[in-house]
């Protein structure tokens, strides 16, 4: 029995299925562990990192900065390198930074695996699905694409950056209800969002600090392939980019867990804050239905709170998959203005990956 006939039956599938953590000793590679550990679908079946930490138990290799229980109960495991050979499993999802994740990722897909990566190397790539499951599960088709391209048996299937994907997932009933013309976004970022250790306590304790390197081109591009539309070409499906234009400035602020943004919108036709209020409240998330056992119960929640979404109240609503919206009110230069909030590390990361990888069970793409 495929995946597909298996979801078509509303069912998990009939065994685990095996995975591998790529990147596993890093701050998105233990979130995925975390989250791994004990999910219905899939089994932990090989951790892999850099050579400075293969060969080592985990509990060795990896300073465990998550609460529960310390390296999720695998701290006995041996960390594997990252080559197919050691570490090949039918599922890979992979927590390496962008460098590595360019020639190992690549290895995985052609010797069969369904790479679920969080790094930045083929996201842009137009073979490549870039996946916010609520937003644009369809685009999962273009990896017949890639496959067909590449000649891999596997593919690479990514989710975006942890600042596109609150700033996209908010833009979408609004893309769609109206379509865009415009978006200006100020994003304030957690000090997790660049791995660990990070920033040094000196420069960000009591401070803002207004660069981050790489990311704004990341935020001004990736929305508009994920709002993109799906079209049949001759070799199978493609991607035409939404056109609207973001503007983007990246700050590093003084919080732990969770990406904050300042967002003005012009809209492509008038709307009145009823309507835009709407557009939000009656948002359907692509995975409706679905029963993905990382979808959050609420994807994207509008507050009328004058002083919320914040980080440290919100950001661990529906164990941090919630999209926090916020502040909704006119700008007097643009249409709209308002705040959006999610968790960098889970709904930006190891959680978006998981719930890519729950969306391709679901759809028949793993089998
Ligand atoms: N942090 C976030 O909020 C966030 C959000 C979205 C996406 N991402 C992306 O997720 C990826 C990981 O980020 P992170 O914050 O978890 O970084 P991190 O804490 O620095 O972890 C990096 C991981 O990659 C491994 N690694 C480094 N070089 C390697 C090599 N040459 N070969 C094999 N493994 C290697 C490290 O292993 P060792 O321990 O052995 O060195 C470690 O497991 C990055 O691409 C990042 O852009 C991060």
């Amino acid at each position: 029995m495929t995946c597909r006939q298996q979801h078509e039956r509303g069912a998990a599938p009939q065994s685990k299925i095996p995975v591998t953590i790529l990147g596993a000793t890093g701050v998105v590679g233990q979130r995925f562990l975390r989250r791994l550990a004990n999910h219905p679908w899939f089994e932990v079946q090989h951790l892999a990192a850099s050579d400075r930490s293969a060969g080592k138990a985990y509990s060795h290799a990896c300073q465990w900065h998550l609460g529960g229980e310390p390296w999720a109960g695998f701290g006995d495991k041996p960390v594997q390198p990252c080559t197919p050979e050691a570490a090949f499993a039918p599922v890979v999802f992979s927590a390496l930074d962008t460098g590595p994740a360019k020639e190992i990722e690549p290895l995985f897909a052609q010797a069969g695996a369904m790479v679920f990566s969080n790094a930045s190397a083929f996201r842009m790539e137009p073979d490549v699905p870039l996946l916010i499951p609520e937003l644009n599960a369809a685009h999962l088709r273009l990896i017949e694409a890639q496959q067909r391209r590449r000649g891999w048996p596997g593919a690479i299937i990514t989710n975006p950056n942890c600042t596109t994907v609150m700033l996209a997932s908010a833009l979408a009933p609004l893309h769609r209800s109206f379509g865009l013309q415009a978006v200006l976004a100020t994003s304030m970022q957690a000090i997790s969002g660049a791995g660990y250790p990070g920033v040094a306590a000196m420069d960000i304790v009591g401070n803002v600090i207004p660069f981050i390197r790489n990311e704004e081109p990341k935020v001004e591009t990736e929305s508009n392939k994920i709002l993109g539309s799906l079209l049949e070409h001759e070799n199978g499906p493609g991607l035409t980019p939404a056109p609207f234009k973001v503007s983007a400035t990246c700050t590093r602020v003084p919080v732990l867990e969770g990406h904050t943004l300042s967002v003005s919108v012009k809209l492509a036709r008038p709307a009145s804050l009823q309507e835009v209020r709407q557009a939000f409240e009656a948002f359907v998330p692509d995975t409706a239905g679905y029963g993905l056992p990382s979808a959050p119960a609420r994807f994207l929640v509008l507050t009328d709170a004058e002083d919320r979404p914040q980080p440290r109240r919100d950001v661990e609503e529906d164990e941090g998959m919630r999209i926090h919206v916020g502040r909704l009110r006119s700008c007097s230069i643009l249409d709209w203005k308002f705040v959006v909030l999610g968790h960098n590390t889970e709904r930006g990361a190891a959680g978006a990956s998981v719930l890519n990888a729950e969306l391709a069970l679901a759809q028949g793409v793993l089998r």
